[in-house]
């Protein structure tokens, strides 16, 4: 992930419902987590009005781009 990607991700929702910005999702992928459930216990997404619908789209792309599997 490129600098200017980085800075991008401060800026951008990881999170609606909750407030998370994009970079957090990021840091707790680049620091271990390898599922939706990690990440929401790291990061506090999930459990908002759209039930993780769309936070959890966002995490499964960047497990994708981290080369992870989504575990289940
Ligand atoms: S966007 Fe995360 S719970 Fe709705």
């Amino acid at each position: 992930m490129t600098d200017e990607e980085r800075l991008k991700a401060r800026l951008r929702p990881g999170c609606i419902c909750r407030g998370v910005r994009l970079y957090r999702l990021i840091e707790a992928i680049e620091g271990g987590a390898g599922s939706f459930a990690e990440v929401a216990a790291r990061t506090g997404i999930g459990g908002g009005s759209c039930g993780g619908k769309r936070c959890g789209a966002k995490v499964a792309l960047l497990l994708a781009q981290y080369g992870r599997e989504q575990q289940r």
